[in-house]
């Protein structure tokens, strides 16, 4: 019998959203079997600037004592689920920030052949769900990585609607928590993930 699925869920959240989606997809994952690593990349914008929002200041002190994500995470995964709240309809640069310091494990062809997909947060119904998913997979391509997209491979795909990935909308005047349909579609990528990657693992080992 083949070792767990390794699976890392790294992320970037501001203000709560996408840290309560990684913890929800971890916990899926967990379930499923996988061997999971939780971290949340470093912040990046200046303590004045998130001391400018209580919810900000809040979110990042609550994390102090839990270890950030760090390149020899991705290295040590199987699997790799990013996330990260949209900006302008893109990445967070705080997320960006991590996928761009891979250069070296890039470079030593370490980041090829792992499965890899991602959830975002928006405060708005059209506000980037799409275009922040297809902008991180623009980066997993470049890795050689092997994307498993939801897809509608599950009724519960046709409740959130999103098969390039899963997203919440929510954040400031729209103050809506995480509800049954996002919690089942990160719960069906998480155990998607793991399906395919232990599937990959076994015919390597095979
Ligand atoms: C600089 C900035 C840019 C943002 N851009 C968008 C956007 O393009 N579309 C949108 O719907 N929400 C946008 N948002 C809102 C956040 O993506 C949204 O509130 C998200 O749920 C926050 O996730 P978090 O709680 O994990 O930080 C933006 C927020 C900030 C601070």
């Amino acid at each position: 019998m083949s070792d767990p699925v390794k699976l890392a869920i790294i992320y970037y959240s501001s203000t709560g959203t996408t840290d309560a989606m990684a913890r929800q997809a971890a916990a899926a994952a967990e379930k499923a079997g996988a061997d999971v690593r939780l971290r949340h990349v470093a912040e990046t914008a200046p303590r004045e600037a998130v001391e400018s929002q209580d919810a900000w200041r809040e979110h990042v002190d609550r994390l102090a004592e839990e270890p950030t994500a760090e390149p020899e995470d991705v290295v040590w995964a199987d699997a790799v689920i990013f996330g990260s709240p949209t900006r302008f309809g893109n990445v967070s640069s705080q997320l960006k920030q991590f996928l761009d310091a891979l250069g070296p494990q890039w470079g030593e062809g370490l980041l090829a052949d792992k499965t890899y997909a991602g959830f975002t947060s928006a405060q708005t119904a059209h506000g980037g769900h799409e275009s922040t998913l297809l902008a991180l997979y623009n980066t997993l391509h470049h890795f050689g990585g092997i994307l498993v997209a939801p897809g509608y491979t599950d009724p519960v795909k046709f409740v959130d609607g999103n098969p390039y990935g899963v997203s919440h909308a929510t954040g400031a005047d729209n103050d809506e928590p995480l509800g049954d349909a996002e919690d089942d579609a990160l719960a069906h990528l998480a155990e998607r993930i793991v399906t395919v990657t232990g599937q990959l693992k076994r015919g390597r080992e095979a």
